[in-house]
């Protein structure tokens, strides 16, 4: 069996991921601090698949503990999801933020650069195309204007992956930018579970739904769009993960190159549509309030997602309905 090591594994993408990796026939090798997961991860992720990934609770940027690792095992390529990821957070913390997330991956490359280890997926972000002029964005558009701590880590990562290449053409490394990632493993054993109060939106639906929290807060009505509300690219999170199987099969065809794709559907969808599709999912309608704009944000952002369909034959499958009705489903199981 390949062996695959994935940074962040336990994590809401890489728990997915894992899952897809198994399926294909590779073996997960998951390297996660649990700073922002739970080790049960695992288990569930053999209850889906029959196969348990091996686990490390090591932190990127533990030199020694991430070498054993290495030693340990013939690694094929990394999947590296591990990071910090919250936008507010990083504004408060920013040092926090620029060494968790670059200083461990710097580590991380050093370390795969001495072990030869020279195939790279890195979880990047649409983030990095800042306020884009045009949508939807192709992969071609500008990239670096990152308005928070956050967003700058994935642009100054692309960045510096793109520099190691330069330096050594022998590396393969593919930059996936993802829109919004949102639904569960349809088993509800896996999705995401946020700590206090969600900062994104279908976690904050969802918890509204059950009653955790009393509405909505729609941050703003006066946008540029069709009815006033922030518009994105919702993509199933089991749909990005085979985006990450096509990557690490483009990876395979090739021998080296920085290549780089948005992963979305295409579709905009707003802040109200997703708010009726939800409702309409749940069976009454979901409480929300029109509020100020939240700091940050932009009007509209959706991905030309055509690249990844020519290069790597990945389209995303499943639709705003089951993407909440995945949501909804995790969400419920959480309660039991
Ligand atoms: P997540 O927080 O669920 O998963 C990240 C995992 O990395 C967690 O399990 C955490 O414990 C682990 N981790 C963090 N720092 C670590 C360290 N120093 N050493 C070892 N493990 C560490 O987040 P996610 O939503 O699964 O995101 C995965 C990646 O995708 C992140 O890099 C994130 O920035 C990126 N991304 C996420 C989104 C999104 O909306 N979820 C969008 C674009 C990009
Ligand atoms: N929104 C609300 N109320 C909420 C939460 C969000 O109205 O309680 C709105 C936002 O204003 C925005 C839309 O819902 O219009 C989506 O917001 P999210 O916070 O879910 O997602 P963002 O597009 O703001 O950001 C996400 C990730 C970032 C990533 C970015 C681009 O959180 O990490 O997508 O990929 F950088």
């Amino acid at each position: 069996m390949k062996k695959i090591l994935v940074t962040g594994g336990t994590g809401y993408i890489g728990s997915h991921t894992c899952v897809e990796l198994i399926k294909q026939g590779y073996l997960p090798i998951i390297v996660d601090n649990l700073s922002n997961s739970k080790e049960n991860v695992v288990d569930k992720i053999e209850k889906i698949t029959g196969t348990r990934p091996i686990f490390y609770k090591v932190d990127i940027l533990d030199e020694k503990g991430l070498t054993k690792v290495f030693e340990q095992h013939d690694i094929q390529a990394v999947i590296h999801f591990a990071g910090l990821k919250a936008v507010g957070e990083s504004v408060k913390v920013p040092l926090k933020y620029y060494n968790n997330n670059i200083t461990g991956t710097v580590n991380l490359l050093e370390i795969m650069k001495r072990f030869n280890v020279k195939n790279i997926i890195f979880s990047s972000s649409a983030t990095v195309y800042g306020d884009p002029k045009e949508v939807p964005i192709k992969e071609t558009a500008p990239t670096g204007g990152c308005t928070n701590p956050y967003g700058k880590t994935k642009y100054f990562i692309e960045e510096i992956l793109k520099d190691l290449y330069v330096s050594d053409p022998t590396f393969n490394i593919a930059l996936l930018r993802y829109f919004n990632p949102v639904g569960a493993h349809e088993s509800g054993l896996i999705g995401e579970n946020p700590n206090g109060i969600p900062n994104n939106l279908m976690p904050y639906i969802t918890q509204v739904a059950i009653g955790i929290r009393p509405y909505l807060n729609v941050f703003g009505n006066d946008y540029d769009t069709p009815d006033g509300t922030g518009v994105r690219d919702y993509i199933h999170v089991v749909d990005l993960a085979v985006g990450h199987i096509c990557a690490l099969k483009k990876l395979e065809s090739v021998t080296s190159g920085v290549h780089i794709y948005n992963l979305g559907t295409g579709i905009g969808y707003s802040v109200l549509d997703m708010v009726k599709a939800f409702s309409s999912v749940l069976g009454r309608p979901l409480p929300y309030k029109i509020v100020d704009r939240r700091a940050g944000d932009i009007a509209k952002c959706w991905a030309d997602p055509t690249k990844a369909e020519k290069e790597l034959g990945f389209k995303a499958r499943f639709d705003l309905r089951k993407m909440c009705e995945d949501s909804w489903n995790f969400q419920q199981k959480l309660d039991e």
